[in-house]
């Protein structure tokens, strides 16, 4: 260990880095094409709606929309997402159960820092959420990953890892990051026949259920598991990621313990931003709104999906996602993704190579493909490229 490394704490030390902020750094080219990001689309933001809500804010609150206040967040904005759950999931989330956080990855921050002792057990999805396995890493845990397809969570793996009791288990049911996939109805329900009867928490991260371009909703695991489920919500996905607003909902003496937590991180979320959010929510149809991104995104990702079909050589498969901004794609498996990367950006296109997405293995044969960020003619010759890129290296078993 160098010196100056000596000051640092274990728990810094031993979280990965986001090798995604590295590739998006490469993407920065404006010849490359990149899959890699995982941004939405900034064509998409409603700025002029924003913008006059900031005013309509300034001119109703003046000086105290400035000031501190609370930590559970806005009231109105939490009763409006409380009445939402109800008007468009059926399901009864009281106010006092929501505490507004600084975007869903600080709910994960600090469901890590009040679960969390060195060594509990946390299941992560395989491929699973980077930003997740992130904050987790943070306090320390043992990692238990269960793999995902495109039915949902191998609930014979997560049977096998609950004899270890682990403290949470963590699920992004809808569209996942980085899959596409999404848990079958069946699915959810077996996943929760899993954890029912124990006290190990259940973790729906749902960044992305509003962005559903195909298919039927599924239950949410607050409906079939309520007492063990905290869900995370957020308004990165289909307001703006910019505000940094998301929420959690939990059970009451979790929510207790969340909101101390909240205090000690942060006080609590910008006050200023919340009010935006919740004029513009008042003023504005968020369903049409919502409308516009699945319309693009459901095009986008139609325009990759047969792209793959037509450029990709054979022995390459890849998700077919019913929402979202992700895919998939699994590579022959002689050829490691990153090697595919290195190739790739000789002919000026990126992706994420799968390797980020799991806890312990590397070299991977699997990527991941964004595509809100890319018109369809852009994916068409990306894809293209990534195709012959594909062929090559297949090809030379390299
Ligand atoms: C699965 C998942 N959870 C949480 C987040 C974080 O979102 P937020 O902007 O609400 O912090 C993301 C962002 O990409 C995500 O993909």
């Amino acid at each position: 260990m160098k010196k100056q490394d000596s000051v640092f704490s274990d728990r810094i030390t031993d979280v990965p880095r986001s090798f995604i902020r590295e590739i998006l750094k490469v993407a920065l080219d404006p010849s490359v094409i990149s899959f890699a990001g995982g941004l939405p689309n900034r064509a998409l933001f409603p700025v002029e709606a924003l913008k006059e809500a900031t005013s309509k804010v300034f001119d109703a609150h003046g000086r105290d929309v400035l000031q501190y206040s609370n930590s559970e967040g806005y009231p109105e904005l939490r009763d409006y997402i409380s009445a939402r759950y109800r008007e468009k999931s059926n399901l009864d989330v009281p106010v006092e159960n929501i505490l507004i956080t600084s975007g869903s990855q600080q709910g994960l921050d600090l469901l890590g820092k009040i679960f969390l002792n060195d060594g509990d057990g946390v299941v992560i999805e395989e491929p699973g959420y980077l930003g997740a396995i992130q904050a987790f890493s943070l306090y320390k845990p043992e990692f238990l990953p269960v793999s995902v397809s495109s039915q949902g969570m191998d609930v014979e793996r997560l049977s096998s890892v609950m004899s270890k009791c682990p403290k949470l288990v963590y699920t992004v049911p809808n569209f996942q990051n980085p899959s596409g996939i999404s848990y079958t109805e069946q699915n959810r329900r077996d996943v929760s026949r899993a954890l029912e009867g124990t006290s190990t928490i259940l973790i729906e991260d749902n960044p992305y259920g509003d962005l559903r371009f195909t298919g039927e909703p599924h239950s949410s695991f607050k409906e079939l598991l309520p007492d063990n489920t905290v869900l995370l919500g957020s308004f990165s996905k289909c307001i703006v990621p910019g505000f940094r607003l998301g929420w959690i909902v939990a059970p009451t003496h979790i929510m207790k313990k969340l909101i101390t937590a909240k205090q000690a991180t942060d006080l609590h979320t910008t006050h200023f931003t919340q009010s935006i959010v919740y004029q513009y929510l008042r003023d504005n149809n968020i369903d049409e709104h919502i409308k516009t991104i699945i319309d693009v995104y459901g095009r986008q990702c139609q325009a990759m999906l047969s792209s793959m079909q037509k450029y990709f050589p054979p022995g390459v498969t890849y998700t077919e996602p019913e929402g979202g901004m992700f895919l998939w794609v699994e590579l022959p498996q002689n050829v490691v993704a990153l090697d595919l990367f290195e190739l790739a950006i000789k002919d000026k296109v990126v992706f994420v190579p799968g390797d980020p997405f799991y806890v312990n293995r590397t070299r991977t044969n699997d990527l991941r493909l964004n595509f809100s960020c890319v018109d369809e003619e852009t994916i068409v010759t990306g894809i293209q490229r990534l195709g012959n890129a594909i062929g090559k290296i297949a090809g030379t078993g390299a």
